[in-house]
């Protein structure tokens, strides 16, 4: 289906935090095999926020890398909208701190949406939704997915730990046009949550693998059923494919099932193998590097694919998020794909990046332990930038 006026990603921004843990040194820590990390779960670094840096931070060093990119001030904003699991209060959106920020006000939504990992997808289509809308009256939407990820210390999700961001602008499709009709599915699931006040997340793991998988064969399915294609020929045709990487294995899973059911591994067993390092396995370098930073984690390697991509050409972005839901998103590179200017942010951010020492890394998860089961995260963040809580 295709719209008169194509809307779509406009300009691109990416920010990481400024250290980072080798998951080698990870593993000497935790007296575990360094290849469990690195060749079971295909993990290779961890992004980490230190004291000093939060969520906001994040948010805006990604916002403003993608604003400074794009033509037309701020008043040209008329949607502002951030996917997180990171939030720092129950009332307030995260957009409060970024846009105070930022200067962004007047006639603006600006809220907060909340699912998991799904949340900063969600964000995307809602402003995609508003954008072809008469509400946005031509204007464009902000669109940010962040979040710092810590599972608790010692804990089978602690190696998959990520932090960053991916700020999008939805306007004219300058980078990517999007489909605009995405596949969603949904199933209430105890996979993966975090009560409130509690400061890390409760995880069923193998549940999680499982809804995860049940997501990804239903979204595709669907997708080709609307499309009238067969699995085989959407898996033989598509040119690259994200997903959400929690940590890169889980992807790779999730193809062998999407390739199992097609059934084109009868023939040749290594099918599925070759599809994951033809089309998968180059856009999820930089994941390896950053770890599972939740919302953001499935478009860092959506920006890490339109990469040099000649216009026209057609990735599939598909999103999970615990609790459950999933949703597949299929993009379409347009003229600036190419030149790729937001790979700068990752290269320069990479490139000025502190890796830690494993006994740094545990003082600080000593450190943390303490701050965040004492203060609720707005105080923290009051605490850390002298940010003011109340507008
Ligand atoms: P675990 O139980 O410690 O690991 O944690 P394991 O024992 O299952 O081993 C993992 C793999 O390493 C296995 O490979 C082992 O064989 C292999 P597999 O059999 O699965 O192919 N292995 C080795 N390989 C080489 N050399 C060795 C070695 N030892 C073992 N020496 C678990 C795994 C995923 C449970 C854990 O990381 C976890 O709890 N992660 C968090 C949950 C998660 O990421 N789930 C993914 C789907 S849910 C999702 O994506 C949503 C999420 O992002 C949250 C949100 O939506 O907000 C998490």
């Amino acid at each position: 289906m295709r719209l008169s006026e194509p809307v779509g990603i406009a300009s691109l921004g990416l920010k990481i935090p400024s250290f980072f843990l080798d998951l080698k040194d990870f593993a000497h820590l935790r007296n575990t095999d360094p290849n469990k990390y690195e060749i079971g779960l295909g993990c290779r670094e961890m992004a980490l926020c230190l004291d000093q840096h939060t969520v906001v931070d994040l948010a805006l060093g990604a916002a403003r890398r993608a604003l400074m990119r794009r033509k037309g001030g701020l008043d040209q904003i008329g949607f502002l909208a951030i996917g997180t699991e990171s939030g720092l209060d129950m009332s307030a959106p995260l957009t409060k701190w970024v846009a105070r920020e930022l200067r962004l006000s007047g006639a603006l939504r600006s809220y907060e949406v909340k699912h998991a990992c799904l949340g900063g997808t969600l964000a995307l289509r809602q402003a995609y939704e508003w954008r072809c809308s008469p509400a946005s009256k031509g204007k464009a939407a902000l669109v940010i997915a962040v979040d710092d990820t810590l599972y608790e210390a010692r804990s089978p999700g602690e190696p998959t730990q990520g932090a960053g961001a991916v700020a999008m602008i939805v306007d004219e499709p300058l980078i990517a046009e999007m489909d605009p009709c995405s596949h969603s599915w949904s199933r209430p699931a105890d996979d993966f949550w975090r009560p409130v006040g509690e400061p890390y997340p409760h995880v069923d793991g193998p549940l999680s693998l499982e809804c995860y998988n049940q997501g990804a064969l239903a979204c595709f399915q669907a997708y080709c059923e609307d499309t009238n294609q067969t699995l085989g020929n959407f898996l033989e045709n598509i040119k690259g494919m994200s997903f959400h990487t929690p940590f890169p294995k889980m992807v790779q899973k999730a193809l062998g099932v999407l390739c199992e059911k097609a059934e084109i591994t009868a023939g040749n067993p290594n099918k599925a193998k070759e599809l994951f390092l033809e089309k998968v396995a180059p856009h999820l370098t930089w994941n390896q590097k950053i770890g599972n930073s939740m919302t953001a984690s499935l478009w860092f390697s959506v920006a890490q694919n339109l990469c040099g991509r000649r216009i026209g050409e057609q990735i599939s972005a598909f999103s999970y998020g615990s609790g459950c839901g999933a949703e597949l998103q299929l993009l379409t590179a347009g003229p600036e794909a190419q030149a790729a200017a937001w790979a700068q942010d990752l290269q320069e951010d990479f490139s000025q990046r502190t890796r830690l020492s494993a006994q740094d890394y545990d003082s600080f998860r000593t450190r943390n332990q303490a701050v965040k089961s004492g203060f609720p995260a707005a105080e923290l963040l009051q605490n850390k930038r002298g940010f003011r809580h109340a507008s």
